[in-house]
């Protein structure tokens, strides 16, 4: 049966920096206060009309580019997002048509922070069918221009970011390389622990001015019941993949954890006991980008972490849903 390898990896961030004390001119916070609780220092925004698609399309360039493929060699389009550019269709549809390539499959998960790990499983379990050979597996989002950037929405608008980024990935016959297992969770119990309401279809109407004037448009978070619920899950099921696949902690090369809150993903480091090399954070840079986190992430962990063909590298998401996941690799 053919496993799937990452041929390359191509990430994407608008130019526009906001710094924490940017954001001080338009909400009461401070530059203190978001790095000590998050470990965030700037974020990316986008300006103007951009959407989720055109930085996916940027970072999807960049792949192409690096593993010396034109965009027809791609065959199926899975697309991880919580911010597509509409309602519908899917963003993949949209990018697939940017990147010029009429008729293949374009296919999107609404996974929000596990989103892209969910879309490695889908695209995995269709190369390991045989399917597809070559998948683009995306994860990209926009997420301030949905933000409430004002005090009343501040513990949520101050964490996340734009960004994008694609891996490429192929068939390979070669035993025990590649992705060598996925594991995926949700507990829909905790749906509104951490979501958007409207517009909403179950709604009629699905918007109304006074919902808008309430913010009901604007991401809402229980913060400590998802933090307490990541920093179980997120260690939980890099142990289930290890388990799964007779590895310990000590065979990992590196870990990427989901970048939701440093303060997070440095409590998963203490309970898997990892040593501060085996794990990569770039939350400082980024803030979160939820679907775009770990690729973002991975892609810059392996020139940082030098992480060579034959190294043990794990993924690992907690977020809305609540959804959790994790993926083993055998880069
Ligand atoms: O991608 C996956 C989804 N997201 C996550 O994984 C996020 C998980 N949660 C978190 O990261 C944290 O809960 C937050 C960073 C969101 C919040 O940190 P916290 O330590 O849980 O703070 P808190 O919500 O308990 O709020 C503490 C105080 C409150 O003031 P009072 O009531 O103590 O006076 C908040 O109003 O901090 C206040 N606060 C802020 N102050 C300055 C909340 N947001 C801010 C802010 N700036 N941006």
């Amino acid at each position: 049966m053919p496993r799937t390898r990452f041929v390359s990896l191509g990430i994407h961030v608008p130019d526009r920096v906001v710094t924490n004390h940017d954001l001080t001119k338009w909400m009461e916070t401070s530059d203190e206060w978001i790095q000590q609780r998050t470990g965030i220092k700037e974020r990316h925004w986008v300006e103007g009309n951009v959407g989720a698609s055109d930085l996916a399309f940027e970072a999807a360039k960049k792949a192409l580019a690096k593993a010396g493929w034109e965009a027809k060699d791609v065959e199926a389009i899975v697309y991880a997002t919580l911010s597509p550019d509409h309602n519908f269709p899917g963003d993949a549809c949209f990018l697939q048509a940017k990147l010029g390539v009429p008729g293949i499959a374009a296919l999107d998960i609404r996974n929000q922070c596990s989103g892209f790990i969910y879309g490695l499983s889908v695209a995995d379990a269709w190369i390991r069918s045989g399917q597809f050979k070559r998948v683009m597996l995306v994860g990209a989002e926009v997420h301030s221009t949905g933000l409430d950037i004002s005090t009343r929405g501040r513990d949520v608008s101050v964490i996340f970011g734009d960004g994008a980024g694609v891996a490429l990935l192929e068939a390979t016959e070669e035993e025990g390389m590649g992705v060598l297992s996925t594991h995926l969770h949700a507990d829909g119990r905790y749906a509104k622990d951490l979501w958007t309401e409207a517009p909403a279809s179950c709604m009629n109407p699905r918007l109304t001015h006074q919902m808008l004037e309430e913010g009901r448009q604007y991401p809402k978070m229980d913060g400590q019941k998802v933090f307490k619920n990541a920093i179980v899950r997120m260690p939980e099921v890099v142990r289930e993949a290890l388990t799964k696949n007779n590895l310990t902690t000590r065979d990992l090369k590196v870990l990427i954890p989901h970048q939701a809150n440093l303060r997070i993903t440095e409590m998963v480091q203490r309970s898997l006991e990892l040593t501060d090399e085996q794990v990569f954070n770039n939350i400082q840079k980024y803030g979160n980008t939820t679907a775009a986190s770990i690729p973002i992430c991975l892609a810059e962990a392996i020139e940082a972490r030098n992480v060579q063909r034959g190294d043990l590298v794990a993924l690992a998401a907690f977020g809305a849903g609540f959804t959790w996941a994790s993926a083993l690799i055998r880069w």
